[in-house]
């Protein structure tokens, strides 16, 4: 596979806290995660997948607004302070024309900005979504109060399928919208990888770069296939057990967000999967009834309950995903009995220091 050199193209390169590692040329930035990953996982990894894309491949961004209505990204180790970001070379051309057309409409309404520290003001963040093989896309407007009135007005540049406000009247500064309107559209929109549709929700987790998505999801069918039941962990909206259940008898979700197991349902159903979604917490699972394992939890790795009723239900294979090699590396030690068989890095993140690992482990010696 080519993939091009990089250099730091981008404006804001240098303050922004986008991407820090712009000005390494790609080969080099993947020589750094090998690098990283060994001496998270004290092993190396067997191979370190590039991204097919690596301008313009991330299907989220979360643009965070400044009481003064800066729309954009945190200054590099400044969480207070905003860089008015006007071109991101990590989304799409037309997710910057929506963004910058956003602002000039926040501005020219008078929508007051938030300010973090006073807990004042209205407009917090500016969330795109957009599915890079359907061209569909998502645009939500997190405020603290709620603004569909007025945010009906707003006239994107570029195609919207599906217009929100996400109302978080929370201290914390996140994007996480409590609760969801619809300005215009649906509220949902659909990315298609290696072949299947999925519906994607404001809220809801999916891979945020969709080209190395499909290369996740490749391994995971590889390593399933021919198994009899899967259940796989922190499963989302099914991007990973619709594909499995294709190559195997059974396979079931589980994921603790109902938001999630909702679309994970109708999306197996759309897809024609037989996947069985279970809305719970994987720590509280008992005896795990299968021949694999798939795991592919947040960023703080698995409970350590759920690794112990995983090495105790003994399932022949486990699959664990990771975007924090660290903490997958202090769990792949405790799953006693279990041996490393291969161990895959795959650049979800080109630019930035972050990388995804894929660990297979079978049952046997010791890791
Ligand atoms: C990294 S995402 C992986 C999603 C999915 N495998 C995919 O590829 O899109 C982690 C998921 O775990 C869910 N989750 C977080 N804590 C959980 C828990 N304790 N039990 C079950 N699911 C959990 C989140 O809601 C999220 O959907």
């Amino acid at each position: 596979m080519r993939v091009a050199d990089s250099g730091p193209r981008c404006p804001h390169y240098g303050i922004c806290g986008g991407c820090s590692l712009q000005h390494v040329p790609y080969s080099e930035q993947l020589e750094l995660k090998r690098r990283r990953v060994a001496e998270a996982v004290g092993r190396e990894p067997d191979e370190v997948l590039p991204s097919p894309v690596i301008w313009h491949y991330r299907n989220r961004m979360d643009y965070a607004v400044s009481p003064e209505l800066a729309v954009g990204l945190r200054e590099r180790g400044k969480w207070w302070s905003y860089v008015d970001v006007r071109t991101c070379l990590l989304q799409s051309p037309e997710a910057d024309a929506v963004r910058n057309a956003f602002r000039s409409f926040a501005l020219e309404r008078g929508i007051p900005g938030y300010d973090t520290r006073r807990h004042s003001g209205i407009l917090r963040y500016l969330v795109i979504r957009e599915g890079k093989f359907t061209g569909e896309r998502m645009v939500a407007a997190i405020t603290s109060e709620p603004l569909v009135d007025k945010l009906a007005e707003f006239s994107p540049p570029a195609r919207v399928d599906s217009l929100l406000n996400g109302i978080n009247r929370g201290l914390s500064d996140t994007s996480r919208a409590d609760e969801v309107l619809i300005v215009k559209g649906g509220d949902t929109i659909s990315e298609v990888l290696s072949g299947y549709r999925f519906r994607i929700g404001l809220n809801t987790f999916f891979q945020t770069n969709s080209y190395t998505a499909e290369l996740l999801i490749k391994l995971v069918v590889e390593e399933v296939s021919g198994s009899r039941t899967v259940y796989d962990l922190y499963s989302g909206v099914g991007t990973l057990t619709i594909p499995a259940s294709a190559v195997v008898e059974y396979a079931i979700g589980v994921e603790s967000d109902p938001q999630s197991v909702d679309l994970a349902r109708r999306n197996a159903s759309e897809n024609g999967s037989g996947a069985d979604f279970l809305t719970a917490r994987v720590e509280a699972l008992g005896h795990i009834d299968a021949d694999a394992v798939i795991l592919d939890p947040p960023r703080g790795g698995v409970h350590p309950k759920a690794l112990g009723a995983i090495v105790s239900s003994s399932p022949s294979k486990i699959i664990y995903l990771s975007c924090n090699p660290a903490k997958q590396g202090e769990d792949l030690a405790k799953l006693r009995g279990y041996r490393l068989e291969r161990l895959v890095a795959v650049d979800q993140f080109p630019h930035t220091p972050h990388v995804e690992t894929v660990a297979v482990l079978s049952r046997g010696a010791r890791l």
